[in-house]
C-alpha cells in the first residue's frame, strides 16, 4: 500500500490544544478517538449517515467521520464530554430527565446536535420546515416538527425519539 507523508495538525479539544502528526487520510473522528483518546464521539456508520460522531466544531454541530483531520487545523472542538465537564449541561440534564436514551451510544452525538441546533434557532436560522421566512427564528418557534427536522441527521437505533424530543423541547424552554 502507498504511504503518505504525515503532517502536523493543531486541534483544540474540550479546551486543550494538541499537536499531532497525522496521515492525510486520517478522519477527524479517528484523530479524536484513536490518537487523542476522546471516546465521546462515537463511530456508528462511518459513512455520514447516523450522526453518532457529531461534535461542536467552532460552535456548530459537525460530523467527524467524513471530515479529514488535516482540513481542520486550528479548529476548536467541543465533545459531549466537554459540554458536561464542569457540571451537567442543561441539554444533558434534559436528556436525563426525559429518558432521552436507552443504550446511550447515539447520545453524545444527539446532545451535540441539540446544543448546536438550539443555538442556530436562537440566532434566527430557519430550517427546511420553517413556515415564516420573513423574520429570524427564535426558540419559541421550535415546534415538534422543527425539532424533528433539525435533529433529522441523528439516528437512534434504540428508538428513544419520544424522550429525545421531550428533552429538546424542554431545553428550548417549551
Ligand atoms: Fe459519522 Fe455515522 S459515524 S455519521
Ligand atoms: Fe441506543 Fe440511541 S440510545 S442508539
Amino acid at each position: 500500500m502507498d504511504t503518505f507523508p504525515s503532517a502536523n495538525v493543531d486541534l483544540t479539544v474540550d479546551g486543550i490544544t494538541h499537536r499531532i502528526a497525522v496521515d492525510p487520510r486520517t478522519t477527524l473522528l479517528d484523530a479524536l478517538r484513536e490518537r487523542l483518546g476522546h471516546a465521546s464521539p462515537k463511530k456508528g456508520c462511518d459513512h455520514g449517515q447516523c450522526g453518532s460522531c457529531t461534535v461542536l466544531l467552532d460552535g456548530r454541530q459537525h460530523l467527524t467521520c467524513l471530515a479529514l483531520a488535516l482540513s481542520y487545523d486550528g479548529a476548536e472542538i467541543t465533545t459531549a464530554a466537554g459540554l458536561g465537564a464542569e457540571g451537567m449541561h442543561p441539554v444533558q440534564q434534559a436528556f436525563l430527565d426525559h429518558d432521552g436514551y436507552q443504550c446511550g451510544y447515539c447520545t453524545p452525538g444527539q446532545v451535540c446536535s441539540a446544543v448546536g441546533m438550539l443555538d442556530e434557532a436562537a440566532q434566527g436560522q430557519p430550517s427546511h420546515v420553517t413556515e415564516d421566512l420573513s423574520r429570524p427564528t427564535t426558540l419559541e418557534d421550535l415546534t415538534d416538527a422543527e425539532i424533528r427536522e433539525r435533529m433529522s441527521g441523528n439516528l437512534c437505533r434504540c428508538g428513544a425519539y419520544v424522550g429525545i424530543l421531550d428533552a429538546i423541547r424542554e431545553a428550548a424552554g417549551g
